[in-house]
This record gives structure tokens, sequence and C-alpha cells, in this order.
């Protein structure tokens, strides 16, 4: 039997919500956090061990998968989730905000991006429907529109015309991604800072008809304040009965913000990349393990925390194999920042089921503001 894919609502409290987004490859509790596994692996993590902090879907990339190892060689070797060991959702995003960001030399039309390799300066194209495509061969289980998206600030002539060309691309991505039962399709809203832009865009996108909505085109230079102005209106104008998905966020602080204002799935390389330069998020705020007062600390990184690295190791022990550049310093990092992550996203949503989310928020600011012991 093909299960399908579907969203439940189990509770809501104010405008934050939980739920449950069912596919065949199985459940996705929300709010959920998506660790970022862009080339194939979270990097420095087994892929076990990522499940083991509570994620119940990882995101990876059409970018960088299709130039390295290639998503035909994907397919024929079974597949992403099979190439990396990961038998739950994996969600894609569609290439373009990547092109924008990495790629060398790149000329965009209405047909779609031609760029340059950031690996081997190689040329290539990537359209709508090859972006579709890509993201088929993959077997991606969430596959994400081919989109563009301007870096903010920029002026309101230049973010409405690049969100007209991502809803003509919407319309296209839908046209050629048919009909893929268990597999799902989301839309991605653009139009900046602008109510009037992002208004336009819910609208052209819901008359399109998708599985799952993201707001996309925050988190690029405009601060936690005016992204917040955002989401205290963009979620309101997506279907209440689909996910709603803010990409590329965030900061612990500012997925407590997007719950709270009615976003229910977040990603970001934030937990797993800073991990690997030595910073630590923790109950208390951000702890830089590379600072010398950690060099005789025999305390775990956070003293309430479960995972692995807290368990067993010091702070004076993460200090020196950060220090000394060792292997183990990325893993116990990216473990430890993963998890703490996943207790977030865990204590909100029964926070949420216990209608006491406000509750719960105060007491999370709270402890942050006590800063590190
Ligand atoms: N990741 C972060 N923001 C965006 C966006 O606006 N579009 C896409 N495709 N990916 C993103
Ligand atoms: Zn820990």
């Amino acid at each position: 039997m093909t299960r399908s894919f579907g969203f439940t609502l189990s509770a809501t409290d104010g405008r934050a919500r939980t739920g449950r987004i069912d596919t065949p490859r199985g459940e996705i509790r929300t709010p959920a956090f998506m660790p970022v596994g862009t080339a194939a692996t979270v990097k420095a993590m087994m892929p076990e061990n990522v499940r083991a902090t509570g994620a119940d879907i990882l995101l990876g990339n059409t970018y960088h998968l299709m130039l390295r190892p290639g998503s035909d060689r994907v397919a024929r070797l079974g597949g992403l989730h099979k190439f990396m060991n990961w038998e739950r959702p994996i969600l894609t995003d569609s290439g373009g905000f990547q092109v924008m960001s990495l790629a060398g030399l790149r000329k965009l039309t209405e047909e779609g991006v031609k760029f340059k390799s950031h690996i081997d300066g190689s040329v290539h194209n990537l359209t709508p429907e090859r972006s579709m495509e890509i993201q088929a061969e993959l077997g991606s289980d969430i596959v994400m529109c081919f989109d563009e998206c301007p870096a903010l600030p920029a002026d309101e002539k230049r973010v409405a015309e690049s969100m007209r060309l991502s809803m003509r691309w919407a319309q296209r991505s839908r046209d050629a991604f048919g009909d893929r039962p268990g597999h799902a399709l989301f839309g991605i809203m653009q139009g900046g800072l602008s109510p009037e832009l992002r208004e336009e865009s819910a609208e052209a996108l819901r008359g399109i008809g998708f599985d799952g909505y993201a707001i996309g085109g925050l988190a690029v230079g405009e601060g936690q304040e005016a992204m917040f102005d955002v989401l205290d209106y963009a979620p309101g104008l997506l279907p209440e009965d689909q996910p709603r998905y803010l990409m590329g966020v965030g900061k612990p602080d500012d997925l407590v913000g997007g719950v709270k204002r009615g976003v229910d799935m977040f990603d970001c390389v934030l937990p797993s990349r800073s991990g690997r330069t030595g910073q630590a998020f923790t109950r208390r705020g951000v702890v830089n393990i590379k600072n010398a007062r950690h060099q005789d600390d025999p305390r775990p990184l956070d003293e309430s925390c479960d995972c692995p690295c807290c368990r067993n190791y010091s702070r004076a022990y993460l200090h020196h194999v950060m220090r000394a550049k060792e292997i183990i310093s990325s893993m116990l990092m990216t473990w430890h920042n993963l998890h703490y992550y996943q207790v977030l996203m865990s204590e909100m949503r029964e926070a949420i089921s216990a209608g006491r989310f406000d509750t719960w928020e105060a007491g999370f600011h709270a402890e942050r503001a006590q800063g590190d012991i």
C-alpha cells in the first residue's frame, strides 16, 4: 500500500500549531526542525545518530547534488535515501536560491538560470522543469518549487519583478511535477518585506495549489525584527490546513518566534555549521568552546542536556579537541547542537499541546537571560 502525504493539526495555542505530516517514509512531528544534509551527509554525523537526536526529516540540496555526484548517478544507485543511508523523509531545496548565493557567473532569464559550478567552473542550466526532474531522480519526498530571491535590502521594483518571475516558475514547477502519489510539492512565497507583494505571492500560489507552502526570501540580511514583522502576517495568508515552512531559519530564538507566529517547519545550517567552528547552543545561550575560560572546566557544555557529548565529555576536553582541530570536536559539537535544536522543538510541541506556549516561551527567554554558567 502506498500511504499518501497528509497534514493533521492536533492542537493550536494562539497562532502556534502542532501536528504531524504523514509520508510513506514516516511521520514528521511539527513544528519540525530539519537538519541540513546538503551533500548527502549531515556533516560529521552518522545518519543513525542524526535520528537519535530526534530528527524526523533531513534537507538535501539540488544545487550541490546535481554538480556532485550528479542526480543521474544517485538515481542509478537507488536514490538519495539508499545512497546516504537515511530511510526517513527528505525534503530537497530546488537550487535557484543556492545558485544565487554560491555559483560563479550567473545569467538569469525567464527560462531559468545558467551558471558556473563553484566546484569546477563547468557550465550548467537550471529551469523549473530541470529542477523537478533532478528532485525526482533524487527521490525527494518533499520537492520545492524552483524560485529565486534577491538579497535584502533591495528596491521594491526589483523584489516585485523577482517575485512575479518566481510565481511563473511556481506554475511551471507544478506542471512539470505532475501527479506523484506519496510525494509532495511545496510552493515558495516571496515578496521581501512588502505586505502587498507577500499577499500577491500567496494568492498566486494558492491559485496554483500545493501540498504545502514555504515562506522564502527571509533571513537574507533583513534582521530578526523585520523578519518577525513579515511573520506577523505572512503565515495567515497561507491555507490553515497545510504545512508552512520558513526556509533557512534560524537561531533558537528565531525558531521560537516563528512557531509563535504559525510556522510548522524550519531548516538551517546553523547548529551543524557552528558546531564545527566551536559554537554551542545551550539553554543559557551561545557558548564559544574555544574561549580560554573553558580549558580547565570539568563540567559539561550544558548540565541539563542528556546528549552523548554532555553525558561523557567536559568543556575542557571539547576545548582541547576543538583547538587541536581533532575530527571528534566536529562530531561532538554537532551532536550536541542538533540535539539541543530537537529538544527545543519537542518542548514547543508539548507546550502547544498543553496550551501553555506563552508560559514556556517566557521560561525560554528567562533562562537565556541568565547567561552561560
Ligand atoms: N532557503 C532560504 N531561503 C530560501 C528561498 O527563498 N528560496 C529557496 N528555494 N530556498 C531558500
Ligand atoms: Zn548536549
